[in-house]
Protein backbone atom coordinates (compact mmCIF):
# COMPACT_ATOMS: atom_id res chain seq x y z
CA UNK A 1 0.00 0.00 0.00
CA UNK A 2 1.03 3.69 -0.94
CA UNK A 3 0.61 4.95 3.11
CA UNK A 4 0.85 8.60 4.01
CA UNK A 5 1.64 8.53 7.65
CA UNK A 6 0.78 12.09 9.67
CA UNK A 7 2.61 12.28 12.68
CA UNK A 8 4.92 9.58 11.65
CA UNK A 9 7.71 11.20 13.62
CA UNK A 10 6.00 11.10 17.23
CA UNK A 11 6.27 7.68 19.38
CA UNK A 12 3.35 5.81 18.34
CA UNK A 13 3.63 6.84 14.49
CA UNK A 14 7.13 5.67 14.12
CA UNK A 15 6.60 2.33 15.79
CA UNK A 16 3.64 2.29 12.99
CA UNK A 17 5.80 3.23 10.23
CA UNK A 18 8.49 0.56 11.33
CA UNK A 19 5.92 -1.88 11.27
CA UNK A 20 4.24 -1.43 7.90
CA UNK A 21 7.34 -0.96 6.25
CA UNK A 22 9.12 -4.63 7.84
CA UNK A 23 6.04 -6.69 7.91
CA UNK A 24 4.13 -5.61 4.84
CA UNK A 25 6.39 -3.59 2.75
CA UNK A 26 4.41 -0.66 2.14
CA UNK A 27 5.28 2.37 0.09
CA UNK A 28 5.36 5.08 3.30
CA UNK A 29 5.55 8.77 3.23
CA UNK A 30 5.82 10.20 6.46
CA UNK A 31 4.47 13.77 7.02
CA UNK A 32 5.66 16.00 10.17
CA UNK A 33 5.83 19.01 11.77
CA UNK A 34 9.07 18.02 13.95
CA UNK A 35 7.27 19.75 17.37
CA UNK A 36 9.14 19.14 20.41
CA UNK A 37 7.57 15.43 20.17
CA UNK A 38 8.60 14.64 16.26
CA UNK A 39 12.20 13.38 16.12
CA UNK A 40 14.25 12.14 12.82
CA UNK A 41 16.05 9.54 15.20
CA UNK A 42 12.55 7.96 15.98
CA UNK A 43 12.54 6.93 12.03
CA UNK A 44 16.55 6.06 12.08
CA UNK A 45 15.87 2.73 11.33
CA UNK A 46 14.00 3.22 8.14
CA UNK A 47 15.21 6.16 7.03
CA UNK A 48 16.32 5.41 3.39
CA UNK A 49 13.11 3.36 3.07
CA UNK A 50 10.63 5.97 3.55
CA UNK A 51 9.39 9.12 2.00
CA UNK A 52 9.91 12.28 4.79
CA UNK A 53 7.73 15.48 4.09
CA UNK A 54 8.34 18.17 6.70
CA UNK A 55 5.03 20.47 7.28
CA UNK A 56 1.95 20.62 9.45
CA UNK A 57 -1.43 18.85 8.96
CA UNK A 58 -2.79 22.11 8.61
CA UNK A 59 -1.03 23.13 5.65
CA UNK A 60 -2.93 22.23 2.73
CA UNK A 61 0.10 22.71 0.35
CA UNK A 62 2.44 20.62 2.80
CA UNK A 63 -0.42 17.92 2.52
CA UNK A 64 -1.13 18.03 -1.11
CA UNK A 65 2.73 17.38 -1.29
CA UNK A 66 2.33 14.09 0.50
CA UNK A 67 -0.20 12.54 -0.05
CA UNK A 68 0.51 12.75 -4.20
CA UNK A 69 0.31 9.07 -5.47
CA UNK A 70 -1.39 7.42 -2.11
CA UNK A 71 -4.00 5.01 -1.54
CA UNK A 72 -4.26 5.90 2.23
CA UNK A 73 -3.89 8.45 4.99
CA UNK A 74 -3.49 7.32 8.62
CA UNK A 75 -3.31 10.40 10.87
CA UNK A 76 -1.09 10.39 13.87
CA UNK A 77 -0.26 13.76 14.10
CA UNK A 78 -1.90 15.66 17.35
CA UNK A 79 -0.50 17.39 20.18
CA UNK A 80 -0.63 14.73 22.80
CA UNK A 81 -0.04 15.83 26.14
CA UNK A 82 -3.15 16.17 28.60
CA UNK A 83 -1.16 18.67 30.77
CA UNK A 84 0.33 20.77 28.24
CA UNK A 85 -3.68 21.15 27.16
CA UNK A 86 -4.47 22.33 30.45
CA UNK A 87 -1.41 25.08 30.11
CA UNK A 88 -1.58 25.87 26.76
CA UNK A 89 -5.37 25.01 24.92
CA UNK A 90 -4.95 26.99 21.70
CA UNK A 91 -2.33 24.60 19.55
CA UNK A 92 -4.83 21.55 20.19
CA UNK A 93 -7.45 23.30 18.65
CA UNK A 94 -5.06 23.77 15.32
CA UNK A 95 -3.30 20.76 15.23
CA UNK A 96 -5.83 18.14 16.58
CA UNK A 97 -9.20 20.10 15.06
CA UNK A 98 -8.02 22.25 12.26
CA UNK A 99 -5.50 19.99 11.13
CA UNK A 100 -7.66 16.71 11.16
CA UNK A 101 -10.12 18.47 8.69
CA UNK A 102 -7.44 19.80 5.95
CA UNK A 103 -6.32 16.11 6.11
CA UNK A 104 -10.07 15.20 4.78
CA UNK A 105 -10.80 17.42 2.71
CA UNK A 106 -7.42 16.31 1.01
CA UNK A 107 -8.78 12.51 1.31
CA UNK A 108 -12.06 13.33 -0.24
CA UNK A 109 -10.72 15.58 -2.54
CA UNK A 110 -8.15 12.10 -3.79
CA UNK A 111 -11.02 9.35 -2.26
CA UNK A 112 -8.26 7.56 0.10
CA UNK A 113 -8.87 5.43 2.56
CA UNK A 114 -8.84 7.69 5.95
CA UNK A 115 -8.14 6.22 9.17
CA UNK A 116 -7.99 8.50 12.31
CA UNK A 117 -5.89 7.44 15.03
CA UNK A 118 -7.60 8.48 18.56
CA UNK A 119 -7.76 7.73 22.34
CA UNK A 120 -10.10 6.65 24.87
CA UNK A 121 -10.08 9.52 26.23
CA UNK A 122 -12.98 10.84 24.06
CA UNK A 123 -15.59 8.65 26.50
CA UNK A 124 -13.94 10.50 29.77
CA UNK A 125 -13.78 8.65 32.80
CA UNK A 126 -15.57 5.56 34.09
CA UNK A 127 -16.18 4.34 37.64
CA UNK A 128 -16.47 0.26 36.63
CA UNK A 129 -16.61 -1.61 33.27
CA UNK A 130 -15.82 -0.38 30.08
CA UNK A 131 -16.46 1.33 27.16
CA UNK A 132 -17.63 0.31 24.15
CA UNK A 133 -18.31 2.06 20.92
CA UNK A 134 -21.76 3.70 21.04
CA UNK A 135 -20.69 4.95 24.71
CA UNK A 136 -21.14 8.42 24.72
CA UNK A 137 -18.75 10.52 24.32
CA UNK A 138 -17.83 12.89 27.17
CA UNK A 139 -14.23 14.47 27.16
CA UNK A 140 -12.92 16.32 29.95
CA UNK A 141 -9.72 17.63 29.04
CA UNK A 142 -8.77 20.12 26.33
CA UNK A 143 -7.10 17.58 24.75
CA UNK A 144 -9.81 14.89 24.51
CA UNK A 145 -12.36 17.56 23.70
CA UNK A 146 -10.35 18.39 20.30
CA UNK A 147 -9.74 14.93 19.98
CA UNK A 148 -13.48 14.61 20.24
CA UNK A 149 -14.04 16.95 17.31
CA UNK A 150 -11.78 15.34 15.49
CA UNK A 151 -13.53 12.29 15.52
CA UNK A 152 -16.84 13.62 15.12
CA UNK A 153 -15.81 15.65 11.52
CA UNK A 154 -13.56 12.17 10.43
CA UNK A 155 -17.29 10.43 11.13
CA UNK A 156 -19.84 13.07 9.33
CA UNK A 157 -17.40 12.66 6.27
CA UNK A 158 -18.30 9.24 6.00
CA UNK A 159 -22.15 9.82 6.76
CA UNK A 160 -22.09 13.63 4.25
CA UNK A 161 -19.19 12.32 1.11
CA UNK A 162 -19.33 8.69 1.42
CA UNK A 163 -15.52 8.99 2.40
CA UNK A 164 -14.05 5.72 3.19
CA UNK A 165 -13.00 6.92 7.45
CA UNK A 166 -12.38 4.54 10.32
CA UNK A 167 -11.68 5.57 13.24
CA UNK A 168 -9.41 3.38 15.70
CA UNK A 169 -9.00 4.70 19.68
CA UNK A 170 -6.49 3.48 21.64
CA UNK A 171 -5.82 2.75 25.51
CA UNK A 172 -2.57 4.66 27.06
CA UNK A 173 0.60 3.04 25.25
CA UNK A 174 3.61 2.65 26.57
CA UNK A 175 7.29 1.53 25.04
CA UNK A 176 10.29 2.49 23.41
CA UNK A 177 10.51 6.43 22.21
CA UNK A 178 7.41 7.68 24.76
CA UNK A 179 8.62 11.41 24.94
CA UNK A 180 9.32 11.77 28.71
CA UNK A 181 6.72 14.11 29.75
CA UNK A 182 4.30 11.06 29.75
CA UNK A 183 3.75 9.02 33.16
CA UNK A 184 5.96 5.77 32.04
CA UNK A 185 8.98 7.58 30.56
CA UNK A 186 9.00 10.36 33.03
CA UNK A 187 8.98 7.75 36.31
CA UNK A 188 11.81 5.42 34.34
CA UNK A 189 13.95 8.14 33.80
CA UNK A 190 13.75 9.97 37.04
CA UNK A 191 14.14 6.58 39.18
CA UNK A 192 17.55 5.82 36.63
CA UNK A 193 18.59 9.74 37.64
CA UNK A 194 17.65 9.45 41.67
CA UNK A 195 15.10 12.28 41.23
CA UNK A 196 11.62 12.24 42.76
CA UNK A 197 8.55 10.34 41.47
CA UNK A 198 6.25 12.77 41.04
CA UNK A 199 2.67 10.95 41.79
CA UNK A 200 -0.87 13.15 40.89
CA UNK A 201 -3.09 13.31 44.01
CA UNK A 202 -3.47 10.19 45.27
CA UNK A 203 -1.91 7.75 42.84
CA UNK A 204 -5.00 5.86 42.39
CA UNK A 205 -6.12 7.00 39.10
CA UNK A 206 -6.34 3.64 36.93
CA UNK A 207 -5.50 3.63 33.02
CA UNK A 208 -5.17 0.83 30.76
CA UNK A 209 -1.60 -0.02 29.25
CA UNK A 210 -1.78 -0.81 26.36
CA UNK A 211 1.93 -1.66 24.32
CA UNK A 212 2.77 0.65 21.51
CA UNK A 213 3.37 -2.47 19.33
CA UNK A 214 0.09 -4.24 20.03
CA UNK A 215 -1.88 -0.37 19.05
CA UNK A 216 0.09 -0.13 16.01
CA UNK A 217 -0.99 -3.45 14.54
CA UNK A 218 -4.75 -2.89 15.79
CA UNK A 219 -4.15 0.72 13.51
CA UNK A 220 -3.06 -1.72 10.79
CA UNK A 221 -5.89 -3.83 11.62
CA UNK A 222 -8.38 -1.10 11.11
CA UNK A 223 -7.04 -0.14 8.11
CA UNK A 224 -6.96 -3.68 6.26
CA UNK A 225 -10.10 -5.10 7.56
CA UNK A 226 -12.15 -2.60 8.85
CA UNK A 227 -15.73 -1.42 7.60
CA UNK A 228 -15.83 1.86 6.53
CA UNK A 229 -17.44 4.72 8.59
CA UNK A 230 -16.60 2.49 11.64
CA UNK A 231 -15.28 3.20 14.90
CA UNK A 232 -12.86 0.58 17.08
CA UNK A 233 -11.62 0.44 20.36
CA UNK A 234 -8.49 -0.99 20.73
CA UNK A 235 -7.74 -1.35 24.56
CA UNK A 236 -4.86 -2.71 26.44
CA UNK A 237 -4.94 -6.55 28.26
CA UNK A 238 -4.30 -4.63 32.07
CA UNK A 239 -4.97 -1.91 33.96
CA UNK A 240 -3.14 -0.43 36.72
CA UNK A 241 -3.35 2.27 39.56
CA UNK A 242 -0.78 5.04 38.88
CA UNK A 243 1.26 3.70 42.34
CA UNK A 244 1.51 0.25 41.32
CA UNK A 245 3.01 1.29 38.21
CA UNK A 246 5.21 4.01 39.90
CA UNK A 247 6.08 0.79 42.01
CA UNK A 248 6.48 -1.25 39.67
CA UNK A 249 9.32 0.74 37.85
CA UNK A 250 11.10 1.39 41.29
CA UNK A 251 11.42 -2.53 41.40
CA UNK A 252 12.77 -2.61 37.52
CA UNK A 253 15.13 -0.11 38.54
CA UNK A 254 16.33 -0.83 41.87
CA UNK A 255 15.23 2.42 43.13
CA UNK A 256 13.71 3.36 46.75
CA UNK A 257 9.98 4.24 47.16
CA UNK A 258 11.47 7.04 49.23
CA UNK A 259 11.70 8.72 45.70
CA UNK A 260 7.72 9.22 45.61
CA UNK A 261 6.59 12.68 46.19
CA UNK A 262 2.71 13.00 45.92
CA UNK A 263 2.13 15.90 44.61
CA UNK A 264 -0.77 18.41 43.70
CA UNK A 265 -3.36 16.86 41.53
CA UNK A 266 -4.11 17.92 37.58
CA UNK A 267 -7.06 19.71 37.22
CA UNK A 268 -10.02 17.77 36.39
CA UNK A 269 -7.93 14.16 36.02
CA UNK A 270 -10.14 11.70 35.05
CA UNK A 271 -10.18 8.65 37.47
CA UNK A 272 -10.39 5.98 35.43
CA UNK A 273 -10.00 4.35 31.92
CA UNK A 274 -11.12 1.23 30.62
CA UNK A 275 -12.07 0.59 26.62
CA UNK A 276 -13.51 -3.04 25.55
CA UNK A 277 -11.91 -3.89 22.51
CA UNK A 278 -14.26 -6.48 21.65
CA UNK A 279 -15.50 -5.16 18.15
CA UNK A 280 -11.40 -5.26 17.20
CA UNK A 281 -10.89 -8.98 18.31
CA UNK A 282 -13.89 -10.34 16.51
CA UNK A 283 -12.06 -8.16 13.10
CA UNK A 284 -9.04 -10.75 14.59
CA UNK A 285 -6.29 -8.66 16.00
CA UNK A 286 -5.43 -9.19 20.03
CA UNK A 287 -3.30 -7.82 22.26
CA UNK A 288 -0.06 -9.48 22.36
CA UNK A 289 2.11 -8.00 25.16
CA UNK A 290 0.89 -8.22 28.56
CA UNK A 291 1.82 -5.11 31.28
CA UNK A 292 4.00 -6.90 33.11
CA UNK A 293 6.49 -8.13 30.42
CA UNK A 294 5.74 -5.25 27.92
CA UNK A 295 6.73 -2.70 31.64
CA UNK A 296 10.13 -5.03 31.93
CA UNK A 297 10.71 -4.35 28.10
CA UNK A 298 10.58 -0.54 28.27
CA UNK A 299 12.74 -0.40 31.26
CA UNK A 300 15.74 -1.91 29.57
CA UNK A 301 14.72 0.00 26.68
CA UNK A 302 15.67 3.50 28.45
CA UNK A 303 18.27 2.21 30.56
CA UNK A 304 20.24 0.87 27.23
CA UNK A 305 19.36 4.09 25.18
CA UNK A 306 20.57 7.27 26.47
CA UNK A 307 21.55 8.39 23.55
CA UNK A 308 18.00 8.99 22.87
CA UNK A 309 16.56 10.49 25.68
CA UNK A 310 20.30 12.61 26.77
CA UNK A 311 19.59 15.08 24.22
CA UNK A 312 15.52 15.60 25.08
CA UNK A 313 16.47 16.03 28.77
CA UNK A 314 19.37 18.65 28.48
CA UNK A 315 17.27 20.69 25.88
CA UNK A 316 13.45 22.20 26.68
CA UNK A 317 12.16 19.39 28.16
CA UNK A 318 13.84 21.35 31.33
CA UNK A 319 12.87 24.49 31.13
CA UNK A 320 8.58 22.72 30.70
CA UNK A 321 9.66 20.31 33.33
CA UNK A 322 10.73 23.22 35.57
CA UNK A 323 7.50 25.20 34.80
CA UNK A 324 5.54 22.03 35.10
CA UNK A 325 6.82 20.34 38.55
CA UNK A 326 8.17 23.79 40.02
CA UNK A 327 12.04 22.17 40.64
CA UNK A 328 14.39 21.83 38.34
CA UNK A 329 15.23 18.12 36.69
CA UNK A 330 18.21 16.23 38.42
CA UNK A 331 21.15 15.69 36.14
CA UNK A 332 22.03 12.08 35.81
P1 LIG B 1 3.53 12.15 20.12
O1 LIG B 1 3.29 13.42 20.86
O2 LIG B 1 4.69 11.28 20.51
O3 LIG B 1 3.73 12.47 18.56
C1 LIG B 1 2.94 13.36 17.85
C2 LIG B 1 3.59 13.57 16.49
O4 LIG B 1 2.76 14.46 15.72
C3 LIG B 1 4.98 14.20 16.56
O5 LIG B 1 5.85 13.57 15.65
C4 LIG B 1 4.73 15.65 16.16
O6 LIG B 1 5.85 16.28 15.57
C5 LIG B 1 3.59 15.48 15.17
N1 LIG B 1 2.78 16.70 15.03
C6 LIG B 1 2.25 17.46 16.04
N2 LIG B 1 1.57 18.49 15.52
C7 LIG B 1 1.65 18.36 14.16
C8 LIG B 1 1.13 19.11 13.08
N3 LIG B 1 0.38 20.21 13.30
N4 LIG B 1 1.38 18.69 11.84
C9 LIG B 1 2.13 17.59 11.61
N5 LIG B 1 2.67 16.86 12.59
C10 LIG B 1 2.42 17.24 13.85
O7 LIG B 1 2.16 11.37 20.17
P2 LIG B 1 1.83 9.82 20.28
O8 LIG B 1 1.78 9.44 21.70
O9 LIG B 1 2.68 9.06 19.33
O10 LIG B 1 0.31 9.84 19.76
C11 LIG B 1 0.00 9.65 18.39
C12 LIG B 1 -1.50 9.65 18.21
O11 LIG B 1 -2.09 8.60 18.99
C13 LIG B 1 -2.19 10.94 18.65
O12 LIG B 1 -3.20 11.24 17.71
C14 LIG B 1 -2.79 10.59 20.00
O13 LIG B 1 -3.94 11.36 20.25
C15 LIG B 1 -3.13 9.13 19.81
N6 LIG B 1 -3.14 8.31 21.03
C16 LIG B 1 -2.08 8.35 21.90
C17 LIG B 1 -2.09 7.54 23.03
C18 LIG B 1 -0.93 7.54 24.00
O14 LIG B 1 -1.04 6.90 25.07
N7 LIG B 1 0.20 8.17 23.71
C19 LIG B 1 -3.18 6.69 23.27
C20 LIG B 1 -4.25 6.67 22.34
C21 LIG B 1 -4.20 7.48 21.23
P1 LIG C 1 -0.22 10.61 31.15
O1 LIG C 1 0.97 9.77 30.83
O2 LIG C 1 -0.08 12.10 31.07
O3 LIG C 1 -1.40 10.07 30.22
P2 LIG C 1 -2.99 10.44 30.26
O4 LIG C 1 -3.19 11.67 31.05
O5 LIG C 1 -3.26 10.66 28.81
O6 LIG C 1 -3.67 9.24 30.84
O7 LIG C 1 -0.70 10.25 32.62
C1 LIG C 1 -1.04 8.93 32.98
C2 LIG C 1 -1.50 8.97 34.42
O8 LIG C 1 -0.41 9.32 35.27
C3 LIG C 1 -2.57 10.01 34.70
O9 LIG C 1 -3.50 9.49 35.65
C4 LIG C 1 -1.80 11.17 35.30
C5 LIG C 1 -0.66 10.48 36.03
N1 LIG C 1 0.61 11.25 36.13
C6 LIG C 1 1.22 11.45 37.39
O10 LIG C 1 0.71 11.00 38.42
N2 LIG C 1 2.37 12.16 37.43
C7 LIG C 1 2.96 12.69 36.32
O11 LIG C 1 4.03 13.36 36.44
C8 LIG C 1 2.33 12.46 35.03
C9 LIG C 1 2.95 13.01 33.78
C10 LIG C 1 1.17 11.73 35.00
Amino acid sequence: MRLVVCGGAGFIGSTFVGLRVREHGDDVTVLDKLTYAGRLENLRDVADEIRFVEGAIEDPAAVAEAVAGADAIVNFAAETHVDRSIAEPFAFSVTNGLGTHVLLEAARERDLRYVQVSTDEVYGSIESGSFTESSPLAPSSPYSATKTGADLVVCSYFHTYGLPTLVCRGSNNYGPRQYPEKLIPLMVLNALAGDHLPVYGDGRNVRNWLFVEDFGRGIGHVLAHGKPGEVYNCGGPDECENIEVVKRILALTGSDQSLIEYVTDRPGHDRRYSLSAAKLEALGWRARTRFEEGLALTVDWYRDNSWWWDPIRSGAYREYYERHYGRALKEG
